[in-house]
């Protein structure tokens, strides 16, 4: 089952709640938050505050990204305002395992992300530590940027490696590259500007649903 989670960076902000009504009516499952600090990313984007403005509007899977340097020190405050699941980066931890049982200690779902120049080798042996893994096809930090083609053979590395376990795809996505993305193993893929870039929600969300599934 493909899930598709719309990221709020792309919103109109003066409009974000009912673009977040958009999605859900449309159909996603998930809605992908992303969290920036300038400093792991060179971009700021917006903090747990905003998540939670939004999170008794929605039944959504609230599915936060954080791009922030040692994210261990903001866990609690993410869970609090309604995380389902936590993705942290690899990249980003002084102690990658401590965070992840830090989330788990909540009782929420795990999220394990690496950016593009970070192989899967590198995380193997967290095996059973996370439960999903969100492989970047863009360097994080910003929306509407290209997919990188080389993503797609890291996506079917890591789907041999972990056969079940769900992987998300993130950055670039659009109703034309959905299905290579799916084909190569991806099952949570994200879209930013292929979901609020466009004037109708509902139809970008069920075009990149059925290009995904075709
Ligand atoms: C990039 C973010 C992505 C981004 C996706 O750092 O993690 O979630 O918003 O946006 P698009 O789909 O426009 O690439
Ligand atoms: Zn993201």
């Amino acid at each position: 089952m493909i899930k598709i989670s719309p990221s709020i960076l792309s919103c109109d902000f003066s409009k974000l709640g009912s673009d977040v009504e958009k999605a859900e009516k449309g159909g996603a499952e998930y809605l992908h938050i992303d969290v920036m600090d300038g400093l792991f990313v060179p971009n700021i984007s917006l903090g747990s505050g905003i998540q939670k403005s939004i999170r008794n509007q929605s039944k959504m899977v609230f599915d936060t990204h954080l791009m922030i340097v040692d994210p261990i020190r903001y866990i609690d405050d993410f869970y609090n305002a309604g995380s389902d699941i936590i993705t942290i980066h690899y990249e980003s931890c002084e102690n990658v395992e401590e965070t992840l049982e830090k989330i788990h200690s909540l009782g929420i779902k795990a999220g394990l992300s690496i950016k593009p120049k970070t192989p899967i080798s590198e995380i193997k042996h967290l095996e059973g530590k996370f439960d999903m893994l969100l492989i970047m096809s863009v360097e994080p930090g910003f929306g509407g940027q290209s997919f990188i083609p080389e993503s797609l053979d890291k996506i079917k590395e890591a789907r041999a490696l972990f056969p079940t376990l769900d992987i998300e795809v993130d950055g670039g996505i659009n109703e034309s590259n959905i299905n290579s993305v799916v084909k190569a193993g991806a099952n949570i893929l994200v879209a930013g500007s292929a979901v609020f870039g466009k004037e109708d929600v509902s139809l970008a969300i069920e075009t990149l649903r059925k290009n995904a599934e075709a």
